[in-house]
C-alpha cells in the first residue's frame, strides 16, 4: 500500500464516526422535548426537528386544541409548566424514556408590548409578577428537575432555557424582564449544580420573532431564526455551558 493510500484510509477511519453521528439513523434515536409547543417558536422548533428525523415530544396546555402540533407527527403531552399535577403526570408517562435535549420554551409576557404601553409601576399587580415568575422562572426549574432521570439516560444531556435580550438591562415590562433575568441565573446555577453533572445547560435568546408574543412588528421570521437555533443546539459543546447565547450563535452578556 502506498503512503497516500494509507493516509486516505486513516482519515476515513477517523472521520467516519463523526459523520455517522449526524446521519438520519442517529437522529431518529435522539429525543427532543419542547415545552409550549402548540404555537409560536415552540411549534416551529418541533416542525424543524421532526422534519430532520429527530424523535420529538411537544407539550401543550390543551393537547385537544393543538392541531398544528399533532400534524407534525410529534408525540404530544399535556403540560402547564406551573402545574405540579401535569408535571407528575408527564413524569409517569415518560418513565424510563431517554430525553437527549430538553428545550424549556414555554413563556409568558404579560400585557402586550406593542399594542399597550408596557406596564409601569402604578399599574403593576402582584398577580402579573407572580404569573411571569411562575411560568418563565419556576417552570423551567421544575420541568428540568422532573425530567432529570430521563436526561441522565442520554449520552447527550442538553438543557436549553429560552431566554431573551429583554432579560438584559432595558425598559419596563417588570414581570417579563425580571423572570427571564432570573432564568439566566437559573441557567448559571444549573451549570454549576452537582445534580446536573455531565449536562450542557445554556440560556438562548431567540431574537425578536413574528409570533403572538413578538407581534408582527418583529424583524425575524421564525422559520429562518429557528433554523439557526436548531443548528446552535446541535452544535453545543462544553464551551457553551452555563452561558447566554443569541440565536445566531454569538455569545451574549446579561
Ligand atoms: N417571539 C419573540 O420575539 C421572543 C423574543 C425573545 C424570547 N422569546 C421567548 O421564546 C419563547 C416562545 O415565545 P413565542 O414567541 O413562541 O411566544 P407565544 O407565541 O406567546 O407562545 C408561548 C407558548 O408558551 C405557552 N405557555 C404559556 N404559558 C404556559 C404555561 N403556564 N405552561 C405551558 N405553556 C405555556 C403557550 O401555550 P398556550 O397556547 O396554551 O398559551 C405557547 O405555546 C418564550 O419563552 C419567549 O419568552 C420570544
Amino acid at each position: 500500500m502506498t503512503t497516500k493510500a494509507f493516509l486516505l484510509l486513516l482519515s476515513a477511519a477517523i472521520f467516519l464516526p463523526l459523520n455517522l453521528h449526524a446521519d438520519n439513523a442517529t437522529k431518529k434515536d435522539i429525543t427532543v422535548l419542547i415545552t409550549g409547543a402548540n404555537r409560536g417558536l415552540g411549534l416551529e422548533m418541533v416542525k424543524q426537528f421532526a422534519a430532520d428525523g429527530y424523535k420529538v415530544i411537544g407539550t401543550a396546555r390543551k393537547p385537544e386544541k393543538a392541531t398544528d402540533l399533532k400534524a407534525t407527527g410529534a408525540t404530544v403531552i399535556k403540560l402547564d409548566v406551573t402545574s405540579e399535577e401535569d408535571i407528575a403526570a408527564m413524569v409517569k408517562t415518560l418513565k424510563g424514556q431517554k430525553i437527549d435535549i430538553l428545550i424549556n420554551n414555554a413563556g409568558y409576557f404579560g400585557p402586550r408590548l406593542m399594542t399597550e404601553k408596557p406596564v409601569n409601576i402604578t399599574k403593576l399587580t402582584r398577580q402579573e409578577m407572580t404569573t411571569c415568575i411562575n411560568v418563565n422562572t419556576l417552570g423551567p426549574i421544575f420541568v428540568t428537575q422532573a425530567l432529570l432521570p430521563n436526561l441522565r439516560l442520554s449520552p447527550m444531556k442538553k438543557v436549553v432555557n429560552i431566554s431573551t435580550r429583554a432579560a438584559s438591562p432595558g425598559g419596563a415590562a417588570y414581570g417579563y424582564r425580571v423572570s427571564k433575568s432570573a432564568l439566566n441565573m437559573v441557567t448559571r446555577c444549573m451549570s454549576m449544580d452537582a445534580g446536573m453533572r455531565g449536562m450542557i445547560v445554556i440560556a438562548l435568546a431567540p431574537g425578536h420573532n413574528k409570533t403572538d408574543m413578538g407581534t408582527h412588528w418583529a424583524n425575524l421570521d421564525p422559520a429562518k431564526s429557528m433554523k439557526q437555533v436548531k443548528a446552535l443546539i446541535e452544535s453545543l459543546t462544553p464551551k457553551h455551558h452555563g452561558k447566554l447565547w443569541f440565536y445566531d450563535g454569538s455569545p451574549m452578556k446579561w
